[in-house]
């Protein structure tokens, strides 16, 4: 093993040795988070390779990469509930791109131009690492909020494209992929997470229609208590509640060690409310979520942490959230 890692080492100085002009988004940074104390070490992406020299940085365990939303940095709160929950879980290189230097500014002028720039800039790297060994793409799982959810598209599009479709990230979770720009047009230049993106897609829809998508593109789309506003929301002063749910479920998911949070496929929410869901089929939203999920499924949460409702998410209550009993 430590030969392996020598060896890699070798490798790696040798090929990116040569190559090491000015970088594109050089005040990017990919942060390495491990041990139960939130330790943390920060890589700049053209060093990202040194990684393997980290002694907790562990090739049998699966990664994860999070990537943030617009004005946001690793310190968000977004970014240490999902960390936390895979430091919990222990089982995981847990990573989380910083983009901060270029995801705050204007939306349509600096963040939404590096969301597709810096996507296909680590898509670009990522098909390097992949090819000296450092990341296993089979046990890849990139999981955004919000613009990092497109981002995540962006990453698995072009790691696709210069494999000349031989390869693809195993999964990407979008946490309520962001929509303003993204969806005006099908046919736009700004295309957007799409399930050809990774073997498997699967989006969380809580705001869809104002900051999230509103269209089911994923292998597998949840739309929790309907996709577009959140129990619970109604009657709290946080800012942007119903988005940040969507991350709120996923940290959820992860920490616990069993599935929750049960969804069941069915025609539409007015079906779902009805408890008229023709097909018996079911998947865990969020980390259980199945690999072979397909369709579009809903579910009902509490209005407060715990969020799951566990196999009774899938039967509409109308008592749960009574703040919102009138809305759409
Ligand atoms: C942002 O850019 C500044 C200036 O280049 C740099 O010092 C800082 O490390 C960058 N922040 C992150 C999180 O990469
Ligand atoms: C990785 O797993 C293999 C077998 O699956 C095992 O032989 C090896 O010791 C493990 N390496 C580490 C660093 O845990
Ligand atoms: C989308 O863009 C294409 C090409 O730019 C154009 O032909 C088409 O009419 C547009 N569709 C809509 C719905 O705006
Ligand atoms: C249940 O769904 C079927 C079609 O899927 C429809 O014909 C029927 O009216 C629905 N029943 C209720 C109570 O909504
Ligand atoms: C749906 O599946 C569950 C568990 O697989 C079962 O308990 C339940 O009876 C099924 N419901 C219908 C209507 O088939
Ligand atoms: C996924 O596979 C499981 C068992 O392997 C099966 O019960 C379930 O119906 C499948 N789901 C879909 C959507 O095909």
């Amino acid at each position: 093993m430590r030969f392996l890692v020598i060896l890699v080492a070798f490798v790696s100085v040798v090929f990116f040795g040569q190559h090491k002009c000015e970088p594109f988004y050089p005040k990017a940074t990919i942060a390495f988070f491990f041990g139960q104390e939130y330790y943390t070490e920060y890589f700049a992406i053209q060093d990202f390779e040194d990684v393997i020299l980290h002694p907790a940085f562990d090739f049998n365990k699966s990664t994860v990469l999070y990537i943030h939303g617009f004005r946001e940095s690793v310190l968000a709160d977004s970014v240490q509930m999902v960390v936390s929950a895979y430091l919990s879980r222990n089982d995981h290189n847990i990573f989380a791109l910083d983009w901060s230097n270029y995801s705050s500014g204007s939306y349509v002028a600096h963040a939404v131009p590096s969301v597709i720039g810096l996507g296909n800039r680590i898509g670009y790297s990522l098909n390097l690492w992949i090819e000296h060994g450092i990341i296993d793409e089979k046990r890849l799982h990139i999981v955004g909020h919000s613009l990092g959810g497109q981002m995540s598209g962006y990453i698995g599009k072009m790691v696709n494209l210069l494999s000349r479709g031989s390869r693809k990230v195993k999964r990407i979770t979008a946490l309520d992929p962001a929509k303003p720009l993204f969806y005006i047009n099908r046919t736009a230049i700004i295309s957007y997470i799409h399930k050809d993106d990774a073997e498997l897609v699967d989006i969380i829809h809580t705001n869809a229609g104002v900051l999230g998508s509103s269209i089911s593109v994923g292998n597998c789309d949840f739309w929790p208590n309907g996709g577009t506003f959140q129990p619970g929301c109604a009657v709290n002063s946080i800012i942007n509640c119903d988005h940040k749910r969507s991350w709120m479920y996923y940290a959820e998911s992860v920490a616990s060690i069993e599935p929750k949070f049960n969804a069941i496929i069915c025609d539409d929410y007015k079906s779902f409310k009805n408890l008229n869901c023709t097909d018996n089929l079911t998947s865990f939203m969020g980390f259980y979520a199945s690999e072979n999920c397909s369709g579009i499924y809903y579910l009902q949460t509490n209005n407060d942490y715990p969020y799951s409702r566990g196999v009774f998410g899938m039967l509409y209550s109308p008592l749960v959230d009574i703040d919102r009993q009138n809305e759409p």
